[in-house]
């Protein structure tokens, strides 16, 4: 048997016996859930997504629910999830569903793959799973996985590596009618056996015709990308608050953490006597790193004790919050570092 014919029959007959089977979005065809899980599961793993999935289905159970909710519900519950285009483009694809395709998902992986936030593969998992539909999946797991099974060398993070995997995954397709357990064997072997670190080939499935096991060259594979070293960005985040409150400022809808709460980026010498506060302490906490896909954003953070909630509150894009509040609100991954970190900062003694 060719190495293509034995693949698919292979994963499927695995993700029977061994694979994931209980994950709370499987075992349904509602694109709703599904879509949810996809959107959530990109560039997240399964144990993290877990809790955010079961509270956003709480608040939102259907698809008209997360249509008609402000934005800053949805980042809300999106909260320590991060990327958080995904949460803004998840709010967007549901209201263009109500729209424009009367609030029924479009049934096929093409039409999917035109919303916001839906790319080729999670077009491709959402159509398998609620629908059957031949459609092949391709992200960072199943590159591994074929990567590994066929010995490719290429550099498949670029477009023309991508490009041969897609044509290769398309052959690989099993006949209609095992659809779901083949796209979700493709996911489970990426995730349990064929790892990045430490592939347990002795359990897998695909053994018997894996060209890197073959060859002992499954640790090597796929060849990593060639990552240029990106440019540093500065920002100074003003943390101002009277030791129960804290200032945030809603983020404009374009640009880095558009619609999110997140601290003041201001000088402190030119910000804090706009403010009209007595300011008890200015202190520089210890520098930040968060690396954005082009560039690295370095943040000095500075605590500006004050001694009363300032006035400027009620003014546009600014918000005073109750620490506890703030934590809960929709913001940046280093905003919540530094909320979370702040009752101890704040707990030390002014210099
Ligand atoms: N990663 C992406 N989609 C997934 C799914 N449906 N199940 C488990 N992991 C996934």
């Amino acid at each position: 048997m060719s190495e293509i014919d034995f693949f698919a029959p292979a994963i499927v007959r695995w993700q029977r016996q061994a694979g994931r089977h209980d994950l709370p979005w499987q075992n349904t065809r509602d694109p709703y859930r599904i879509w949810l899980s996809e959107i959530m599961l990109q560039q997240t793993q399964v144990a993290t997504v877990l809790p955010y999935y079961q509270r956003f289905l709480q608040r939102f159970p259907d698809l008209p629910s997360v249509a008609a909710a402000p934005l800053e519900d949805v980042l809300t519950l999106w909260g320590g999830l991060g990327y958080y285009a995904r949460g803004r483009n998840l709010h967007r694809c549901a209201q263009l569903i109500m729209a424009q395709h009367a609030g029924k998902f479009p049934a096929t992986a093409a039409q999917l793959a035109q919303l916001p936030g839906i790319g080729r593969s999670t077009a491709a998992a959402i159509a398998a799973f609620a629908q059957g539909e031949r459609a092949a999946i391709l992200d960072g797991n199943v590159k591994r996985v074929l990567c590994r099974y066929f010995a490719i060398t290429e550099d498949v993070f670029r477009a023309a590596g991508e490009r041969a995997l897609w044509e290769l995954a398309e052959r690989l397709l099993p006949a209609s009618g095992v659809m779901a357990e083949y796209t979700q064997g493709m996911m489970d072997l990426g995730a349990t056996l064929c790892t990045r670190r430490q592939p347990q080939c002795v359990a897998c499935p695909l053994h018997a015709h894996c060209r890197a096991r073959q060859e002992n060259r499954q640790h090597l594979l796929p060849v990593p990308r060639i990552r240029q070293k990106r440019p540093e960005r500065q920002a100074s985040f003003l943390l101002l608050s009277d030791g129960q409150g804290i200032l945030l400022e809603r983020r404009p809808a374009q640009g880095i953490w558009g619609g999110l709460l997140a601290f003041p980026e201001a000088e402190a010498a030119i910000f804090l006597p706009k403010l009209g506060v007595e300011v008890l302490e200015v202190r520089p906490l210890p520098n930040l790193q968060h690396g954005f896909t082009h560039f690295v954003l370095q943040i000095a953070p500075q605590l500006c004790r004050i001694a009363a909630p300032p006035e400027l509150v009620q003014e546009g894009a600014y918000c005073w919050l109750p620490l506890a509040a703030a934590l809960d609100a929709g913001t940046p991954s280093p905003v919540r570092k530094l909320l979370a970190a702040l009752p101890e900062i704040l707990a030390q003694p002014a210099a």
